[in-house]
């Protein structure tokens, strides 16, 4: 069974991809250093899965950790690459945080593996499109300058893997640009888990309808969209699980060499209005909500063309908003009767 080396594992991305990992018949290896994950989701994962996974509480800026990691598991075929730390507006305020950590850890963790076939997926993100001037955005799009050193820590990750690639490095690469990552897995037993008052609106949403907040705050209703609130291309967390898969897999094959891109979200935009209504009609859950002024940062309107994902990575999602409301829903009614936090 091939050995993949899950970094960032008991997060909320992550975890999901241990799942998918199983079924597609990996043993999935797993490296968190907790910082922004909870050590009770590996519990909820051995209840999912059947089994305790491996892991390995290290902290990848660590670089005798890490380079003892590679000594300890040494057969691993690929690495799925998640750990970052990834708070956009944190990061506006504490940039050299943010570089230290993302490019350390990955850096640490190419090093410690250097010379070996390994697969290597990287956890990239939409946020490198800015503002894309066309819309749906494709891969080869422009890459704006970044909104924030969150942002730039992924362009420029992805632009150091490129280079790794072209001076005849022994891996092959695949990131995957996620679009906005929602909902949890359908046993309501793992979900996102933000630590305080959550930033992202889904998380926002269910923590007011179960009364966690007393509202939510529409960040400005007065943009160029069909009714005034944000667009984002919302993608349910099981789906987008599956496409670390699919990137494992297209690796495999030995016609693929070196790097690759590939937008990872529904190919379909919803406005916050859309995704609360969504919400409460989904779930029967009135939400107390109110607009507000715009959020600092916020592009105004982004979504996926996913035509090179669905040809070449073989992957689409199968899973729609309403979806993503109702698994959202259940997992936060399960964490009011089971913090996990
Ligand atoms: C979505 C929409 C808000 C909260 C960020 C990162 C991205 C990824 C996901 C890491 C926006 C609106 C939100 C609220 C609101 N992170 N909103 N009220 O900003 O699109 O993406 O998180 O990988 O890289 O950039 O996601 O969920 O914060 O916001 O109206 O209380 O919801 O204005 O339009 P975002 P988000």
């Amino acid at each position: 069974m091939a050995k993949i080396l899950v970094t960032g594992g008991l997060g909320f991305i992550g975890s999901h991809t241990v799942v998918e990992l199983v079924n597609a018949g990996y043993e999935p290896v797993i490296i968190d250093n907790l910082s922004n994950s909870s050590p009770k989701i590996l519990d909820q994962l051995t209840k999912i899965i059947g089994f305790k996974p491996i892991f390995h509480k290290i902290d990848l800026c660590d670089e005798h950790a890490v380079k003892k990691l590679a000594e300890t598991e040494p057969d691993v075929e690929g690495i799925i690459h998640f750990a970052a730390f990834k708070a956009v507006g944190e990061s506006v305020h504490l940039p050299l945080k943010y570089y230290r950590n993302n490019f350390y850890s990955m850096l640490n963790l190419l090093d410690a593996y250097a010379g070996k076939p390994i697969n290597f997926v990287f956890s990239s993100s939409c946020t490198v499109y800015g503002q894309p001037d066309v819309l749906p955005v494709t891969e080869d799009a422009p890459v704006k300058a970044a909104q924030s050193p969150y942002g730039n820590t992924k362009q420029i990750a992805e632009e150091m893997l490129k280079d790794m690639i072209a001076a005849g490095s022994d891996y092959k690469v695949v990131s995957l640009r996620y679009f906005n990552p929602v909902g949890a897995h359908d046993s309501a037993l793992i979900g996102e888990l933000p630590i305080g008052v959550p930033q992202n609106l889904v998380p926002f949403i269910t923590q007011t309808a179960i009364g966690k907040r007393e509202k939510l705050t529409v960040f400005g209703n007065d943009y160029d969209t069909p009714d005034g609130s944000c667009v984002r291309d919302y993608i349910h967390v099981v789906d987008l699980a599956k496409a670390h898969v699919a990137a494992l897999k297209l690796m495999e094959k030995p016609e693929f060499t070196g790097y690759d891109v590939f937008n990872i979200g529904t190919g379909d935009g919803s406005t916050v209005l859309q995704v609360i209504n969504t919400f409460e009609r989904v779930t029967g859950v009135k939400l107390r909500h109110e607009i507000g002024p715009r959020r600092e940062g916020d592009v105004e309107k982004v979504w996926g063309d996913v035509t090179k994902s669905t040809n070449k990575l073989h992957w689409k999602t199968e899973l729609n908003i309403d979806d993503m409301m109702a698994s959202a829903w259940e997992w936060e009614k399960y964490l009011a009767e089971n913090p996990l936090g």
